[in-house]
Formats: structure tokens, sequence, C-alpha cells
């Protein structure tokens, strides 16, 4: 009996979710934004008031009371009052309002006036599938206008429809409307959004919204309800990929029932989900929604699921189809909005929420800050209330996540500094790798065969321990110069040495191999193996590899881990640059080549490498003394 209440219980917990969820795919959001007096407020009042959304008696209270105040009425008292009182025929809360034309219903996602918008936009609490840009014809574009207008291509809306406020104010001049409109259009379409529609209107006395204006003969429409009614909404493809974070686990019974809602893909009984981070593989078992449940669920359902095994989840998690997954990265680049006063600090901890999952990060660079202005580089990378900024973000935990051009809705984050929202952002991943740990290995019956000469046999022929001396640094550092160097001397010294250099290994076994994340790590994993040989043959190895990623070279290490010495080549891109000696640097510059290390492709110094050799500083012979001495200490018996 308790547990049927349960199940009812629950049932309508995901009924009461998916409900909402209706309300947010049929009926079309709209969102108004634009410098803070251009009339966002007094636009939305008038519209309600011309589409009959406003009762006359109310209309007509308000007027008399701004006249017994002695202020001249207008219409964003209209919202204002709205907001107050909710007994409306107008269905209001504090952040949408619905409203009807004659052809379809809508809803206003945040009501102008509150502050909160562009943090709710931005934290995805409200996505729009309209946005209206509001500008003031007689002031024109203000930087505020610029920066919301970044703002919606950032949250990746493609198309936009402006309303040129305040003609009134400019006597319906046709020359302003047209300077104003071609300045704007210059600037969308220099940050890449398409202009849908322009319109002169005027909120105050109501030209172009509902009905067409007598005081602009020289502008025959469209109306801003027809644009608005006629505005195609694009239909979210339905994505074979599956993402589906976990918002809660009801326990009922014996039975635990995983919570979410289908950010894309399809989910039915059987369907193969893998849940990240833990990288463990289940099945469906059954879909629970009350009181009966379809065959499949899509995009924007809300659902419950049991699992064909007892997996731990826990609520943040994110569980995917099995083939393509998120990546799972605890470093990866951003482009920021920062909302706050204080000011960005890398020795802070932020807290990071992504989906349904919370994370401690940290600000690790600051790659660029962005004037929305003209949208320059700034000089200096100060960031300050409302910049865009490029921010590399790193967390101790892997963090699941898509990258921005995969999935819109589950590459959004917003970061937090003890409650109150200071950036909304998107991720970039297109330069980190996926730090998964174990892949899908196929089975092979593979059973590894013992040496006959073991490792101690050969060290105590050799007179020294085999070794990985691993020699990581930007490309120009001097990595091989000091690798040869080395072998000649340990191999005068008869020690059993070679020499392993990146650009030679890429000619052969890795020359299937380009310099994406994915293929560098490729990469470093065969070097690391090739040198695990070596060693296996007693040998001391010396690896020159740029190897970028702290993850991966910790991968290496964790091969022989006894025997790995991690050697920082440390000489910075400007000295690097300067050097040029391969002529790459200019190239990368210039664009000739892709994602160069340290001008397009990051490179991560090592956290606690066991030897600095500082190239900028030590010339060849001190450096190649050191390292000698350094091996001939650590290695020889
Ligand atoms: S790694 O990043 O995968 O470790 P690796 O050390 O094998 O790089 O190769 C680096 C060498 O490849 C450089 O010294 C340079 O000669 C050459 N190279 C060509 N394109 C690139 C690039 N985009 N980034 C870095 N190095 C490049």
């Amino acid at each position: 009996m308790k547990r049927k209440m349960f199940l009812k219980d629950l049932g309508q917990k995901v009924i009461c979710k998916m409900k909402k969820n209706l309300e947010n795919t049929e009926v079309p959001k709209v969102v108004v934004v634009g410098h803070v007096d251009h009339g966002k407020s007094s636009f939305i009042g008038r519209f309600l008031f011309d589409v009959g959304e406003v009762q006359k008696e109310k209309f007509d209270e308000l007027k008399k009371a701004s006249e017994r105040r002695g202020v001249e009425f207008e219409f964003a008292f209209l919202l204002d009052a709205l907001q107050d009182e909710r007994d409306q025929g107008i269905t209001i809360d504090t952040t949408r309002i619905f409203f009807k034309t004659k052809l379809r219903k809508y809803v206003f996602i945040d009501a102008p006036g509150h502050k909160e918008f562009i943090r709710n936009m931005i934290t995805g609490a409200s996505s729009a599938d309209i946005a209206i840009l509001i500008v003031d014809v007689d002031e024109g574009i203000k930087q505020q206008t610029k920066k919301h207008a970044y703002l919606l291509k950032l949250l990746g809306i493609e198309q936009i429809i402006t309303l040129f406020n305040k003609m009134d104010k400019v006597n319906y001049s046709e020359e302003k409307y047209t300077q104003t409109k071609f300045d704007l259009n210059k600037y969308l379409a220099e940050i890449g959004i398409k202009c849908h529609s322009s319109i002169p209107i005027s909120s105050k006395l109501g030209d172009n919204i509902v009905s067409l204006s007598k005081n602009m003969k020289w502008y025959s429409g469209p109306l801003f309800v027809n644009v608005l009614d006629n505005f195609k909404v694009s239909e979210t493809k339905i994505s074979e990929v599956i993402r589906f974070p976990v918002q809660d686990i009801y326990k009922i019974g014996e039975k635990r029932v995983v919570v979410g809602r289908i950010e894309s893909g399809r989910i039915s009984k059987g369907t193969k989900l893998i849940f990240l981070p833990s990288n463990e593989r289940v099945d469906v078992k059954t879909i629970e929604v009350w009181p009966k449940a379809k065959k499949e669920y899509v995009i924007g359902d809300c659902i419950g699921i049991t699992l064909s095994e007892q997996i731990f989840v826990d609520k943040g998690n994110m569980a995917s189809d099995t083939i393509f997954p998120p990546k799972l990265t605890n470093r990866f680049e951003s482009i920021v909005f920062w909302l706050s006063e204080k000011k960005i600090s890398s020795k802070k901890k932020y807290f990071m929420k992504i989906n349904t999952g919370e994370y401690e990060v940290s600000v690790n660079r600051i790659k660029r800050v962005i004037d929305t202005e003209n949208l320059n580089i700034k000089k200096n990378n100060t960031v300050y209330k409302n910049d865009v900024c490029e921010l590399v973000i790193h967390s101790s935990q892997l963090i699941p996540m898509d990258d921005y051009s995969f999935n819109k809705s589950t590459a959004r984050f917003c970061l937090l500094d003890n409650e109150e929202i200071v950036a909304g952002g998107i991720i970039d991943l297109k330069n980190y790798p996926d730090q998964r740990e174990v892949k899908e290995l196929p089975k092979r019956n593979i059973t590894p065969e013992n040496y006959s000469v073991s490792e101690i046999d050969r060290s105590m022929k050799f007179n020294h321990r085999p070794g990985i001396i691993w020699l990581t640094g930007l490309s120009g550092s001097g990595k091989s110069t000091i690798a040869k160097n080395v072998e000649k001397k340990l191999f005068k010294r008869n020690l059993n040495v070679f020499s392993l250099d990146g650009d030679n290994l890429r000619i052969g076994l890795n020359k299937n191999l380009a310099f994406s994340p994915e293929d560098r790590t490729e990469n470093i994993r065969r070097t690391a193996e090739v040198a695990k040989l070596f060693t296996q043959a007693g040998f001391i190895v010396l690896v020159s590899l740029i190897s970028p990623y702290r993850s991966e070279r910790k991968k290496a290490r964790d091969i022989r881990s006894e025997l790995f010495r991690e050697i920082y080549i440390k000489a910075s891109v400007e000295v690097c640059s300067k050097r040029d000696v391969k002529g790459l640097y200019a190239k990368a510059v210039s664009g000739e080549i892709k994602n160069f290390t340290g001008i397009s492709s990051p490179y991560e110094e090592p956290e606690k490498p066991d030897l600095v050799i500082n190239t900028s500083i030590e010339d060849v012979d001190e450096s190649v003394n050191k390292l000698e001495e350094y091996i001939l200490n650590e290695f020889s018996f």
C-alpha cells in the first residue's frame, strides 16, 4: 500500500515536470534585451495592451493614478502593476509573462526590470526561442546594446528582431532610423548574428507594434506583431546522441529510479547507457512514468528510469549513449561573461554548476579579454563586470562535458562565489583531450609471456638501472639538442642509452598522427609504451616530446613510475618564437600552421618536475652537464 502511494507520488512528480516541460517546448519563449533606458518595459507593456492582454479598467485605473500623482503615464507602469497583482487575466510570475496574439501563445521570459535576466539567460534558466533587441533611436547604439547582442550570440542565438524605439522623439525621421539600423547591422554582422527584421516603433504611442503608424508614411510594414507571429522557431533536431543529466534518485522500496530531463537523443527500455564520471555501462531496465510509460522518450522529456545493474549513480552524473559520450576532463577553455564586481582570482575556489552537476574549480589562466565595443582583444588582462573573456578552468575532479559546437544546452555553465553567480559561460574543448581512463577494449584472450632474461639480470650486466628520462617543453625549447648531447656522453661512459625524438617518431611509428588533442594523446601513449619496452631491454631512454598535457604525462609516468623522471626543458613562448629554428612559430602566428603549441594550442607546464633546465638562462653545455649528472646520480650503481 505504502509502495503504491510512493509510486503515485513519484508519478505525480514526473508528470509535474513533464507538464512544465510541455509549457517549455510548445510556447515560444521571447526575450527582450537592450540598454537599460531604451524602453524594454514600456515596449512590453504597450504590446500586451495592444494585443488585448490587459483589462481596460486596469489601464484606466493606472492612468488616473498617474494623473493624480502628476506624472505622465508610461506603459512601463503597466508591467510593474501586473507584477504586483497576480489576479490579472495574464499569468505572470517573477520571470515569465504568458500572452497570446490572434495566432499563437508566447511567453516573455524574464520580465524587464528584473535585474537577474542576464544571469538567468546565461545560466540556462531560460533559453529564448525568439530574441528582440531594442534600441533607442535617439540615443543610438550603446555599449550595453552591443554587450547584450554579443551575449545572445554566446547563447547560440543566430537571428534576432531589432526594434528601433522612441521614433516619436526623433520626429519619425527615416534618416535617423536608417543610420541607426546601419550601425547596428554592421555590429551584428561582425559578431555573426543575422537580423531577421528591423522595425521603427514608438512604445509610447504604439506606432508599428500592432497597428501601422500614421506618422511614418515612409514605412509600409511589417508590423511587430506580424513579424513575431511569422517567426519560425527552429525545431530542435532530435539528435541520436543521448545526454541525460541525472537530476535526482528516488528510492522506492528496492527500486532506485534515476530521474532527469533528456537534453538530447532518445531513451527507451533496453537503451545502452554510460554513466559519467564513473564510466559504468548499463541498460535501461524500465521507464517509470506514471500512470503509463510510452515506448520512447525524446529531447525535452522528463523521465525516471531503472537500470539493469545496481551501479552507483548520483545527482549530477551524466548518462549518455555509449558511442559518443561527453569528454571527461579536469581542464578546459571557456568563453565567459563576467557578471560580478569582484575581480577574478586564480587563488580562489569557485563553484561550477554544469547541467545538474556541481564542481569545485579554479581559474587557471585568463587567456584574453574581449572588448565587446569593438571586439578587439584588451591589452591588459583585467576583467571587469560585464566583460567577455576566455578562461582556462581547472578542477581536481574529472567533469563530463561537451564542446559548445556539439551541444549548446549541455555545454553551458555558471560559476558561483559564495552563492553569488559571478560568471556564465560556454565550454570550448577543442584544445584539450579526453581524459577517460578506460576506453572500451575488445576482449582478446591474451596471456602475456614472461621474459626469459629479467630486467635485474640486464641491469647487473650493464651496471645501471633502466630509466625513462622524459623531456617536456615547447617546440624550440632545446629538448632534442640536450637529449642528443647527453646520449653521446652517456654512451661514451658505456651506458646503454637511446634517444626517442618526437619528430623522428612522427616519420614512422606515429606518422598517422597529427596535432589534435586526441592525436597528441595517442602520440604520448605510443611513445611511452616504446620507452617502456626499452627499459625492459635495460636501456636508459631519453624521450623528447612536447607532450603538452599534464594528464597525459601522468599516464606516461604511471606505466613505469619508479623509472620515470619528468624533466622540464623550460623556455617561454617568447624565447622559443625568437629562436624559431624551424621557422614554425612564424607560420603558426600567420595561421599557416594550426593548433601550434604555445600559440594556438595549450602547453601545461609541469607542476612538480623532477628537474628543471631553464634554457633561456643556461647554455647548452650547462644544460647537458646538469642532465648527465642527474641521470648518473639516479641510475648508475
Ligand atoms: S606532441 O605535442 O605530440 O608531444 P611532438 O613532440 O611529437 O608533439 O612533435 C612536435 C614537433 O612537431 C615540433 O617540434 C615541430 O617540429 C613539429 N610540429 C608540427 N606542427 C606542430 C604543431 N601544430 N604543434 C607542435 N609541434 C608541431
